[in-house]
């Protein structure tokens, strides 16, 4: 009976539509950026879809919003969910998708009457993005227990706020303790974000792990001068030591091959004027690695090049780490339920890590976690332009329904 189950792809992409305009910019993308007025829209929306769906709901200490389907018997759900905050120019399938793919497959268990042995749970973790509060993965890490609720809501953001004065201001300061429900077991539907699947004709990608993350702000002093009458031997130049960091970090990358990755993605100069050599300059630096020993290879390489550049430019370099998370693997009776379930539903499928980070990471600390996969039109992501074509869009949330179904009636 269950097996020929299907959800409705009209109302998920219907649901898609709506969240999409909450934070809507130019080019049908979204800016949602972590506990903003915007963020606070969609939470409310999605919040609302959850007690409709009858859902009941509950809102952590740092705003983690969980809601749980009963089951036959109580005890432990098994849940699924992402993330509903956005990047500056995010699209409208990063997170969203999979939790309100997880709301898709609630009503679709509801009209089709039927319970699971155990509860279901469908969430959404706060600040999963990082944009606007390091770390990335802030609220499920909070969930997890690796990161002190206390410290996570002191924790102030690019904008100078505090996490904690803004969950109050947009009234998520949730009252359930953080780490509860505690679940049995996770999985999270996301799109690739890569070039992967799509250049290989797959749909399906049953997720092996998530590879290592590094986040670093470096903020660099060094003397403002005229642009015209100081010497060039006589500079210490903040915006020329920030330029030779970016090249230095494609340099790295590019050195080591492999699956090494590394991205300058801010940078700000100060007085930041046309003829005024920088006094300040403060970038982020972004290294990942499939493998624990080359990132901190990475890590190592850029160290010493900063150490050197700080000498030689006559600037003072302070580094301050945002994030650092180990590759973590995935449940591996997950990972082949994935790939056998979408055999099963006829598609091509293939493991792979996941280059971009997820809440499962966190969750895989404290239960079995695995993720299911989507193409990504052009392996583009974090942009405006992010796309999934709706047969992958329903693939993805059909193979979810069948996975959770799987796991709460084992
Ligand atoms: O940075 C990441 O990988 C994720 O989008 N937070
Ligand atoms: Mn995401
Ligand atoms: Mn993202």
């Amino acid at each position: 009976m269950t097996g020929e189950l299907r959800i409705d792809l009209s109302r998920l992409m219907g649901r898609l539509d709506v969240l999409a305009r909450v934070g809507a910019i130019e080019g049908g993308g979204v800016c949602r950026l972590a506990l903003t007025e915007a963020d606070k829209a969609g939470r409310d929306l999605v919040t609302g879809w959850m007690r409709d769906l009858g859902l009941s709901v509950t809102v952590d200490g740092i705003g983690n919003v969980i809601g749980v389907r009963p089951g036959r018997r109580d005890g432990r759900p098994v849940m699924t969910g992402s993330h509903i905050d956005t990047v500056r120019t995010g699209g409208r399938y990063d997170g969203n998708y999979g939790v309100l793919a997880g709301l898709e497959v609630v009503q679709t268990l509801n009209d089709a009457g039927i319970e699971t042995e155990h509860p279901l749970a469908v969430g959404f973790f706060t600040n999963e993005e990082g944009a606007r509060f390091a770390p990335d993965m802030m609220g499920s890490l909070v969930y997890v227990g690796g990161l002190p609720l206390e410290e996570a809501l002191a924790t102030a953001g690019i904008d100078g706020a505090t996490v904690g004065a803004e969950l109050e201001r947009i009234g998520y300061a949730g009252p359930a303790p953080v780490g509860s429900p505690a679940v049995r077991a996770y999985v999270e539907l996301h799109i690739e974000q890569g070039p992967v699947l799509e250049s290989q004709g797959l749909t399906i990608g049953a997720v092996e792990g998530v590879q290592g993350i590094s986040w670093t702000e470096y903020t660099i002093r060094g003397v403002s001068n005229h642009a015209g009458t100081t010497p060039m031997a006589m500079r210490h130049d903040a915006g020329y030591a920030a330029a030779s960091i970016a090249a230095e970090v494609r340099r790295i990358a590019r050195g080591m091959g492999g699956d090494q990755v590394g991205t300058v993605g801010a940078l700000t100069l100060a007085p930041n004027l046309v003829n005024v050599v920088p006094h300040t300059a403060v970038l982020t630096v972004d290294l990942r690695n499939t493998s624990e020993e080359r990132l901190q290879e990475a890590e190592r390489r850029l160290a010493g090049f900063v150490a050197a550049l700080a000498e030689e430019e006559g600037v003072g370099i302070v580094a301050r780490r945002l994030a650092r998370f180990e590759p973590v693997a995935f449940d591996p009776a997950i990972v082949a339920r994935v790939e056998d379930l979408a055999r099963r539903h006829g598609h091509a499928v293939r493991r792979m890590p996941s280059g971009a980070g997820h809440d499962a990471q966190m969750l895989a600390r404290v239960c079995p976690a695995g993720m299911i996969f989507v193409p990504s039109v052009g392996g583009i992501s974090h942009n405006v332009r992010e796309h999934t074509d709706p047969a992958d869009l329903r693939a993805g949330a059909d193979l979810l329904l069948h996975l959770l179904l799987d796991l709460a009636n084992a």
